[in-house]
Order: C-alpha cells, then structure tokens, then sequence
C-alpha cells in the first residue's frame, strides 16, 4: 500500500510493483492509466504487508502511529520523528543536542526581535517558516528589504498562517547540495545512492525555491568518503539521538547536506522519500525495493548492503504560472491512454505529479509539478540524453522546465 497522490508514489509503485501487488491510496489518474490499482479509501481502512507513506504532511499528523496500532508494518516514522521535518525550530534545537553540524540560527516569535537578529547577519539572508509549507517555506536573498518583508509576513501568518508564525533565520551555507536518503529501521541505517536535486524554477539555480525542477543519481561529486563522513558525522548522532528520546524512526530519514569548505552541514532532515529523488532512486535498485522497504518496516535491515545499478535524470514538468499561482486544466499532448510516451523511448519513464483526465479522456495538468519525466541508463549522460528526448515529445501550454538538470555531470 502506497499512500499518497504524486510522481514519487508513481515511482514508489512502479518500482514495488516488479515483486509485490500494489495499491496506492489515493494516486491519481496518471499512476492508474499505467495499470496500477488506485483506490479512494483511507489507509487506515486497508489492508496489505507494507504500507509505504510518501508525504509529509499525515507522518506529522501520526497517520504511521494509527496503521502500527492496528498492527500494519509501515515505512515512515511516527508523528515524533516526523517533527524533524515538522517543526525547522525542533529541528535546530535538536540538532545542538545531537552535536550535529548546521547553520547558525536563531528562532523567533515576535518581530522586534526577529528583524533585530537579522540586522546582525550578513548577506544572503536565509528566513524559514516553522512549520511545514509544501517545500516553499524558505527564502534565501541577499536583499534586506526583501528578507524584512519576508520575516513580516511569515510572522503575521500572511504567507503561510499558523505554520508561519515561528520563523528560524540562520547563517547562509556555501557549496554543492546533495540529499542523502538513509533508510533507517530504528536501529540500524543504510543509505541510498547520494542525490542532487535542483530547487530552484530557473536555469543556473535562479528565481524562487520550488518543491524541485528535476535531479540526478548518483551523484558523483558526493564520493564514497563523503556518504561515509555524512553517516559518521551527522547520520549516526541523529540516530543517537533520536534513540535516547526513544523515538524508533523506521523509514527514510533524508540528509538534506551542503558540502562547504568546512565539511558536510546539515541543512535539513525531511521524513520521507523526497520528490523528485524517488524518481531517480527507485529504478535503481531492480527487484529489490520491496524486501528492502519490508525490512525497515519489520526492524531487519542489520548486514544489508546495497547495489544500486547505472544511472537516472528526471527532468520535471511544472505548469505556466508555477511555484507562484499554477495554472491547471491545460491539455497535455505526446501522452498515451497508458499515460507514458505515445512514442514510447527506451529507458524513459513518465511519472505523474499533477494530472487528470477530463471528460475525453485527454490527460490535463491539474497541479505545479504535472510530470517528473525519467530517463535511466549506464552513465548520467545516457540517462540525461533519455530524459531530455522524453521530455522534448510531452507538450502543453505554458510548461516550465529547466534545460540544465545534471547538466556536466560525469
Ligand atoms: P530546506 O527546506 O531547509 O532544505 O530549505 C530549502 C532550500 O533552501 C535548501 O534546499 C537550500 O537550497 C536552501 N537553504 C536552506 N537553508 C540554507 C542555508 N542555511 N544556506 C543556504 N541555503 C539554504
Ligand atoms: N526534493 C525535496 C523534497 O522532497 O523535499
């Protein structure tokens, strides 16, 4: 059972689905065209051997507390552990106790006080909203003014109401990004292949942050000593942690990272498969996703040793108007009734975030993120090739991609 309605759960499908019968709950119509059950009924009412929760936002709100009660064996960890991606200011505070390196911070409630802070940093000024907000939280600028307005609005609850009214400000990091995803079963860890995902709407990292324009994996700028130093340095003392506050995190624990000149620092941890990493993770991995993803959720992972094969880019399809006011209802053309290539590439994997089908039939964009397009292959650039020739053959109105995903990666 998989829960949640976009491309990462489409991915998360495809992939179980080579050893295991799926049904994702809700989906969408994009995950069902391509022959994979998808039902209304809450999780809760469902039954099946593992149940893969892909969102933030019901881990928060203790959705694998309710299914590990009724005895499910679940990916994602309870509303406790999902506060490391709930709440930026527990984050902060727990990480000092875990003596994990990050951004110097402060966290505030009132304004006198916030804009007297930031008065004190230097630019870029780096703002995030407390609680959660679908990825849009976080404002980096070097423009005072700018970040004033910002830390106003956040804290009136103008820009994202009560999740807003807590803001952190911290220092600025330099450097490559890279999201680590370590599957974690409570006791024991082990991470996937490094990630890079691209955040911002424009080419050369510009215009304002977005849930993610596109990625690659693995990512070879983050080299086996690095993986290794992020597990020793940050990885293993947050479990420790989480430990001594007896928390038993089972699921994905996903190291947000920026490797600067002073080594790996955390930027954030988030509870769950990212989007769109899953769209490059999950084909790497054959057959092996569902006995790997049982063992988290059943406590097993001590001795396993993961093998992940070639490469994968997906490139991302947003709608005019994305992140800021998304326009939705444009008809989609290139696609099958499978919801895939209508000329289909080998390699190439269409994973729907934000499509329906209308009365006729024809897929729409109905979201920000419409399609995460995927191409797989030996090296980055067979795949990145692959992605790009898929992504050249799916057209509406007003799209919005960026032509520089893994661009000069070898
Ligand atoms: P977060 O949700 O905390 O990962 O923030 C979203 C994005 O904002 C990150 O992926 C980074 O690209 C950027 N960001 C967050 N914190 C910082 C920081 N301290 N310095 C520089 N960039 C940051
Ligand atoms: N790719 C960023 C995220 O999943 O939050």
């Amino acid at each position: 059972m998989v829960v949640g309605a976009g491309a990462r759960e489409h991915a998360l499908a495809v992939a179980l689905a080579k050893t295991a019968d799926v049904v994702v709950t809700p989906g969408n119509d994009g995950i069902a065209a391509h022959g994979i059950t998808c039902v209304a009924t809450p999780a809760t009412e469902l039954s099946g051997d593992l149940f893969v929760i892909g969102p933030e936002r019901p881990l928060v709100d203790g959705l694998a507390d309710h299914l590990r009660a009724q005895g499910k064996v679940v990916v994602g960890p309870g509303s406790d552990g999902a506060a490391l991606e709930g709440s930026k200011a527990y984050l902060k505070s727990f990480l000092a106790a875990a003596d994990v390196a990050t951004a110097a911070y402060g966290t505030f409630s009132d304004e006198a006080s916030a804009l007297a802070f930031l008065a004190t940093m230097s630019p870029p000024y780096v703002i995030k909203t407390d609680g959660l907000a679908a990825g849009k939280g976080v404002l980096v600028t070097s423009d005072f003014d700018e970040a004033v307005r910002d830390v106003r609005d956040k804290l009136s609850g103008a820009s994202f109401g009560s999740a807003g009214t807590t803001v952190v400000i911290e220092e600025a990091l330099n450097g490559e990004e890279c999201s680590l995803l370590v599957l974690c079963d409570g006791t024991d860890v082990v991470a996937l292949a490094p990630a890079q995902d691209f955040k911002r709407v424009g080419e050369a990292n510009t215009g304002a942050n977005t849930g993610g324009m596109g990625a690659f994996a693995p990512m070879p700028a983050m080299t086996p000593v690095l993986v290794d130093e992020v597990m020793a340095r940050i990885v293993t003392p947050t479990l420790h942690e989480l430990r001594r506050r007896g928390i038993d995190f089972r699921g994905v624990l996903y190291a947000g990272v920026m490797l600067t000149s002073g080594g790996a620092k955390l930027l954030e941890y988030n509870v769950r498969f990212g989007d769109p990493e899953t769209e490059v993770l999950a084909p790497l991995y054959g057959d092996d996703l569902f006995e790997l993803l049982l063992r988290v959720g059943e406590g097993r992972l001590r001795g396993v040793t993961l093998a992940p094969t070639g490469a994968a880019v997906t490139v991302v399809l947003a709608s005019h108007g994305y992140p800021q006011s998304p326009r939705t209802g444009d008809v989609i053309a290139g696609l099958g009734v499978d919801g895939q290539l209508a000329t289909p590439l080998e390699g190439v994997t269409v994973y729907h975030a934000g499509t329906r089908r209308d009365d006729g039939g024809r897929f729409v964009t109905a979201g920000g993120r419409v399609l995460a397009i995927t191409g797989v292959g030996e090296t980055i650039a067979v795949a990145r090739r692959r992605a790009y020739a898929g992504a050249a053959l799916v057209t509406f109105e007003g799209s919005v991609m960026r032509d520089d995903i893994a661009v000069g990666v070898v």
